[in-house]
C-alpha cells in the first residue's frame, strides 16, 4: 500500500532503523528495489526526481510505481518526489499522486545558486501548508551538499561545479536546524555533512574530517524528534567500479560513503538515506559485462535482467545493513 513518508519514518524511529531511498526512472530499477524488499521483508521508498518524470513521462512513472504497489500489496511503499526545485514542482508531484515531496529550498530554483535562509524557510513553509492539507509529507533541506575536500558541489563527471562554496554552507548548523524545523514544520530534514551527489565524493576513503557524522550527532541532540535525511549517500562500490572499467568503461578512481558510516548516522537520527549512483553503477557494470561476454546477443531482456539482478543485490544489502529488513 502507498503510505506517507511521515508514517514510515515514525515507524523507523520507533524501531531504530534507517530507510534507503532509491531513485527510480524505469521499470528495471523498480523491479530490483521491490524484489529485494520482498526477499527481506522491507518497506520501500521509491523516489523520482523532476528529471525522472521528464525522462519516463509523468504518466509512465506514476503507473510504474502504482504497478509496484499492486504487485506487492504486502509491502508499504512511499512515492517521494526528490529535490523539488520550487513549490510548483512539488504541487505537480502531489497532483501526480506522490505521498511525499522534497522542497529543496537550499538552492534557488536553478538548483545551482545557494539561497538565503529566509527564502528557504518561505518556500518550504508554503509547501508544507499545501502538502499537509492533503496528507502528503514534506522533506526540507538546510545547508548545501558539497565536498569538504574541495568546497564544491558534486557533479556527475567528477569535475565539480566551478563555484567554490563558503565552507559554512557545507555544514548544517544545529541551532539553525532547530529554528528551521520550528518555522516550517517539515517531516524530515536533509542535512549537509560533507556528502555530495554523484560518484566523485571523496578522493580517498573518507575520514571524519570530510565526512562529518559527528555533525549528525550534534543536530540529532538538538532536534531529537526530527527525522534526518542523508543525501549523496551512495557507497560507490569498488567492485562495480572495477567491473565498469574492466569492460570498456572509463570512470576515475573515487570513494563514496562507507555503509558503516551511514549505520553510525542511523544510530543518531538518520532515517532516510538517498541512493542513486550505486544503482546506476551496478546496472552499467552488469550491462557492460553481459554485452562483452555475449557479443551475439541482441535481446535487451537478457542484459536488462542482469542489470536488475545487480541492482537487487545492492538494494538488499542496504535494507539489511540499515535494519529495515523484516520491518514491512
Ligand atoms: O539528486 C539527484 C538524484 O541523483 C537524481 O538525479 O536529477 O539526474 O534524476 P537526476
Ligand atoms: P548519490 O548520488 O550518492 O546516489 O545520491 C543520491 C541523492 O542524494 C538523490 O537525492
Ligand atoms: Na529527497
Ligand atoms: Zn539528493
Amino acid at each position: 500500500a502507498l503510505i506517507s513518508l511521515r508514517q514510515l519514518l515514525d515507524h523507523a524511529a520507533e524501531n531504530s532503523y534507517g530507510m534507503p531511498a532509491f531513485n527510480v526512472n524505469n521499470m528495471e530499477q523498480i523491479h530490483a528495489i521491490m524484489q529485494a524488499a520482498d526477499a527481506c521483508d522491507s518497506p520501500v521508498i521509491l523516489q523520482g526526481s523532476a528529471g525522472a518524470r521528464s525522462y519516463a513521462g509523468e504518466p509512465f512513472l506514476r503507473h510504474l510505481v502504482m504497478a509496484a504497489v499492486e504487485m506487492y500489496p504486502h509491502i508499504p511503499v512511499v512515492m517521494h518526489q526528490d529535490h523539488g526545485a520550487d513549490p510548483g514542482v512539488c504541487l505537480r508531484a502531489i497532483q501526480s499522486g506522490f505521498s511525499s515531496v522534497m522542497m529543496d529550498g537550499s538552492l534557488m530554483s536553478d538548483m545551482k545558486t545557494p539561497s538565503t535562509y529566509e527564502y528557504n524557510v518561505d518556500v518550504t513553509r508554503k509547501v508544507v501548508e499545501m502538502a499537509h492539507s492533503g496528507g502528503v509529507s514534506v522533506e526540507g533541506e538546510l545547508g548545501c551538499l558539497g565536498s569538504l575536500e574541495t568546497g564544491k558541489m558534486g557533479e556527475e563527471d567528477g569535475h565539480g561545479s566551478d563555484e567554490e562554496l563558503d565552507h559554512s554552507m557545507l555544514l548544517t548548523d544545529p541551532e539553525e536546524a532547530a529554528d528551521f524545523v520550528k518555522k516550517t514544520d517539515v517531516d524530515a530534514l536533509a542535512i549537509a555533512i560533507g556528502t555530495s551527489h554523484g560518484a566523485y565524493k571523496f578522493t580517498q576513503k573518507p575520514t571524519g574530517k570530510v565526512l562529518r557524522i559527528d555533525r549528525v550527532k550534534e543536530i540529532h541532540a538538538r532536534i531529537p524528534n526530527t527525522h534526518l535525511v542523508m543525501h549523496g549517500s551512495s557507497s560507490v562500490p569498488e567492485d562495480w567500479l572495477e567491473i565498469i572499467n574492466n569492460y570498456g568503461g572509463d570512470m576515475g578512481q573515487t570513494y563514496g560513503v562507507p555503509v558503516e558510516e551511514i549505520v553510525e548516522g542511523i544510530k543518531h537520527g538518520v532515517r532516510k538515506v538517498n541512493i542513486d549512483t550505486d544503482l546506476r553503477m551496478a546496472s552499467t557494470g552488469a550491462i557492460r559485462k553481459h554485452l562483452h561476454d555475449n557479443p551475439a546477443n541482441f535481446d535487451p531482456r537478457k542484459f536488462f535482467k542482469e542489470a536488475t539482478k545487480a541492482m537487487k543485490g545492492i538494494c538488499q544489502a542496504r535494507y539489511e545493513a540499515f535494519g529495515s529488513a523484516g520491518m514491512a
